[in-house]
């Protein structure tokens, strides 16, 4: 039968090529360290499961639509108004709810070469052209992100932290590229790493946003706060980009125990610094020793590290992977970032970091 004489998706869905979440299993493997999905090793904050199983007693009730507490909590955790946040599942969520509010068909959105891949997946699933712009040091580069724009941009995607790269944007940097924008063009800055970042020049975005009408940060529970499953996200923004979103979102796109539980863990700021010293002793551990072993790691400010593969038979990043996974490690593969001969390791319990050293040593000694 002829296609056009069934239902067609709008332009530019089927270009889109699905998101292939990080692997999760390791047959025949007994004990499986999944390093795929930068999750944090430590769990989230104890006071958030409980909070969590608390609300298994009122599964037939609707969670709160606008997410009032949850909001107010985040609010006075970061000293903003609550007005201003909307929450989402996942910050996936949002940053779809912004594509779909703010691009149509024949707009363009910037995102970077190695940028996240749910920018391209929401660009294109809003009608739009998603446009790359080329990274230096496999870092985002403002000037080519202003080289990029045309009379057609609608959006700016910036991961600060990006992922995969682990790379981040000094704030002066971030400033820069908003001067350049135009003020109809939405800057959307990606903070999912914010929390784990030790620079002095970096920030995740807040003064911006607090100070301009065109740029919004995005935040996820599911990175530091250990929330993953329960898909829950924010963003700031200035009042009429909340407003656009909160009318086209789900009217209960966040669920009741994901409230209860992102309530607990934004306040529980011990559980959160316990998870931060964990990761810049292991982030720092893990780079240092991958290195020794005579591997490139891309320095990272985020949970993981891009490590980078040698271009010959029997030490590629593939064959890393394979031979990895057979003793329990699962990396991510990230050739759908163009980078074909490398692989993310989040940073693990302190077991399974030093099972990645050895691992790495002994792939490399086996493939001499
Ligand atoms: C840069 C970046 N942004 C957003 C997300 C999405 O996070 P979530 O939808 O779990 O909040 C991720 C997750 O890997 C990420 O790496």
């Amino acid at each position: 039968m002829s296609p056009l004489l069934r239902p067609q998706p709008r332009s530019g869905v089927l270009d889109i090529k699905a998101y292939v979440p990080g692997k999760s299993s390791a047959p025949g493997v007994a004990k499986v360290f999944k390093l795929s999905s930068n999750e944090t090793p430590l769990g989230p904050s104890p006071k958030a499961v409980e909070a969590y199983r608390a609300v298994a007693t009122h599964l037939e009730d609707y969670p709160d639509g606008a997410a009032t507490e949850l909001r107010e909590a985040i609010g006075r955790a970061f000293g903003l108004d609550p007005d201003r946040i909307v929450c989402g599942a996942g910050s996936d969520d949002l940053l779809n709810l912004l594509a779909r509010a703010y691009l149509q068909d024949g707009d363009e959105a910037v995102h970077t070469t190695h940028g996240f891949l749910v920018y391209p997946i929401a660009t294109l699933g809003a009608g739009a052209k998603p446009v790359v712009a080329a990274e230096k040091h496999y870092t985002a580069d403002v000037d080519a992100m202003i080289a990029a724009m045309t009379p057609k941009t609608k959006i700016v995607f910036l991961a600060n932290p990006n992922n995969p790269t682990g790379t981040y944007n000094p704030f002066d940097e971030v400033k820069r590229l908003h001067r350049a924008l135009p003020p109809h063009v939405l800057l959307v800055l990606d903070a999912a790493y914010a929390e784990y970042v030790r620079r002095n020049d970096y920030e995740a975005g807040i003064e911006l946003v607090a100070t301009s009408e065109n740029v919004v940060m995005c935040r996820t529970f599911s990175k530091i706060h250990g929330l993953a499953a329960l898909r829950l996200g924010w963003m700031y923004g200035p009042a009429h980009v909340v407003d656009a979103v909160n009318r086209i979102r789900g009217p209960f796109n966040v669920n009741a125990p994901a409230i209860a539980a992102g309530i607990a863990a934004i306040q529980d700021t011990a559980h959160q610094d316990y998870s931060r010293e964990h990761n810049t002793r292991w982030l720092a551990w893990l780079t240092e020793e991958i290195g020794k072993l005579g591997l490139k790691v891309t320095p990272s400010v985020a949970n993981f590290v891009l490590i980078h593969f040698p271009e010959e038979p029997g030490r590629t990043a593939k064959e890393a992977d394979a031979f990895l996974t057979s003793r329990g490690i699962i990396m991510r593969q990230v050739a759908a970032y163009h980078l074909p001969n490398a692989l993310r390791c989040s940073v693990g319990t302190e077991e399974a970091n030093r099972l990645v050293i050895e691992a790495l040593g002994e792939f490399l000694a086996g493939a001499r």
